[in-house]
């Protein structure tokens, strides 16, 4: 059993709010710290643990908040620091946790400091908190390396004086260079604040960059095919629909060794307060290793585990992904985590073909994900069962949607319905126009029709999640089953969890069916597309 002195982090299930798309109280068509605060007590009833809110900062939202231009501070559009407080103060009389976004590695170039070292010349003390370069080749005109933007391109702009700038994300997004001293001491300040208004956590983006190679050299082989097992993991990439950095076997802007000395100085600003409070880390490394890195006794607690989102709908994948991430944090003695879904990634529904398949394996994949040690984290919109829109290009606004021509991430942050036949929702007051187009197509979703439904998504979810609470947290090791290809069976110890991820039904061990993500066939066999707990 987990003990009553672990952190509440161990086991907990975290809930992913896409502010923007949760709830919105004032009718403008961006979800808001007051909706969400009002629909808190659907959190508590679906029975989750703890919330995670996306950026809610002051923000040109060029990149749906990612671009904070002000770290302590709400933007009017979604609230402000009282919301911030009634929110914290609302979530913790019902019993959830409250984990902030925290931003790092780049600000928004409407930042003061960007907007500063623009108006300062080069070589300035203003310039050296980001990382300007002048360029190479005649007059400067080629960027000072080969890097590319995550979301596609080069990944320098050049100022009109002639310098440019280092952005691996959006051009609204320039790169910090935390080697300057500032720039740690700066962010230490924002955790401090967030901590004293009681925010329990922190899930920290883009973890694994901050610190570049000191030199900024060039990526190298950038114009030659890449080898095999780098082809296949950039494959992996591309299935779940994350974005691709160009080149993963050399990666001189990403997981360099320094960037560990600042969790290690967050993990000690995190144990002054009380409540256990956490962080986990976005780090998309190359290696479950180096992911272990981020999760050492003295740096975060956490790290997101993307392999299971990166796996196809296989058994065989499956057992794989529970081995190799449990094998990953055994060493550094970390629990692991476990997400099928977030705001960057394609639902995972679709993922696994759409339509009714598609919901049924996502349910039958979240049972079996439920199931094991550690901590899950859901996207908001999975418990209704939701697919990836196909949003219309005329209503795109992720930033690599314009840099890259690509569909982006869209279709996975469309606001959620929560009741009524038509748009929005009850996403907003009526007459709302949400900031993306909800589909026609909705009213079935919706949380009030799933509510009336036992069969619904919505019903299974919290049924998964009541019976984790009386049955998951033992101590109990994962033993995997392997003796049928098609099908995932594991155990820990009075329960067994069977996924058939085959064509045809399979039979069942012994015991009593206490969840079952569909139903059994009638002659109690275990459909495809099904998963089942028994004890
Ligand atoms: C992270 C976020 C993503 C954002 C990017 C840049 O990957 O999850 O949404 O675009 O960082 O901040
Ligand atoms: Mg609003």
């Amino acid at each position: 059993m987990s003990t009553p002195t672990d952190p509440w982090w161990k086991e907990a299930v975290f809930y992913q709010v896409y502010i923007r798309s949760f709830a919105d109280s004032d009718g403008d068509g961006l979800g808001d710290l007051p909706g969400l605060t009002s629909r808190l007590p659907y959190l508590r009833d679906l029975g989750v643990d703890a919330v995670w809110i996306t950026p809610f900062y002051p923000s040109p939202q060029h990149d749906a908040g990612y671009d904070v231009s002000d770290y302590v501070d709400v933007d009017p559009r979604f609230g402000s620091l009282a919301d911030a407080d009634t929110l914290l103060a609302t979530a913790h009389d019902l019993g959830l946790k409250v984990v902030v976004d925290l931003v790092p590695n780049h600000t928004s170039s409407e930042h003061a400091w960007f907007q500063a070292a623009l108006a300062a010349p080069p070589g300035s003390p203003e310039r050296a908190r980001y990382l300007f370069r002048t360029g190479k080749g005649r007059g400067g005109a080629t960027p000072p390396n080969n890097w590319q933007s995550v979301f596609g391109g080069p990944a320098w702009t050049r100022l009109t004086d002639g310098e440019w700038y280092l952005h691996l994300f959006d051009t609204t997004q320039p790169d910090l260079d935390w080697r300057n001293p500032e720039v740690p001491a700066m962010f230490e300040d924002v955790l401090r604040f967030w901590l004293d208004r009681g925010v329990d956590g922190f899930r920290v983006d883009v973890a694994h960059g901050l610190f570049k190679v000191k030199t900024l050299r060039d990526q190298r082989d950038l114009d030659k095919p890449p080898p095999a097992d780098e082809q296949r993991a950039k494959q992996q990439h591309e299935a779940a629909g994350s974005l691709v950095p160009q080149h993963l076997g050399d990666e001189p802007m990403w997981d360099q060794p320094e960037v560990h000395d600042v969790y290690r100085s967050w993990h000690r600003i995190l144990a002054e307060y009380d409540g256990d409070r956490m962080g986990v880390a976005e780090a998309w490394t190359q290696t479950p290793e180096s992911m272990a890195r981020y999760v050492r006794p003295d740096e975060l607690q956490q790290a997101f585990n993307f392999t299971w989102l990166q796996a196809p709908w296989s058994a065989s994948a499956f057992a794989e992904v529970i081995t190799s991430s449990l094998a990953a944090v055994a060493p550094v003695g970390a629990v692991p985590t476990w997400v099928l879904s977030n705001h960057d990634v394609i639902r995972h529904p679709t993922r696994y073909g759409g339509g009714q398949v598609g919901v049924a394996r996502g349910r039958a994949a979240t049972l079996a994900m439920l199931a094991l040690p550690g901590s899950s984290y859901l996207y908001q919109g999975e418990e209704l069962g939701l697919e990836e829109v196909d949003v219309p290009p005329e209503f795109r606004q992720d930033p690599a949607w314009f840099r890259t021509g690509k569909p982006g991430r869209d279709g996975c942050r469309v606001p959620l319905p929560w009741r009524g036949s038509r748009a929005p929702y009850g996403f907003g007051p009526a007459g709302t126009t949400p900031w993306l187009p909800q589909p026609d197509d909705w009213a079935p979703l919706t949380v009030a029709a799933q509510k009336k439904d036992p069969g619904s998504t919505l019903e299974f979810y919290r049924t998964a999640l009541r019976a984790r609470r009386r049955l998951v947290g033992l101590a109990e090791p994962v033993e995997l089953v392997t003796d049928r290809v098609t099908v995932l069976e594991f155990r820990r110890g009075p329960l067994t969890v069977v996924c058939n991820c085959g064509p045809r039904p399979v039979r069942l061990p012994a015991g009593e069916v206490v969840v079952a993500s569909g139903p059994l066939d009638d002659r109690g066999l275990l459909p495809p597309d099904t998963a089942v707990w028994l004890t």
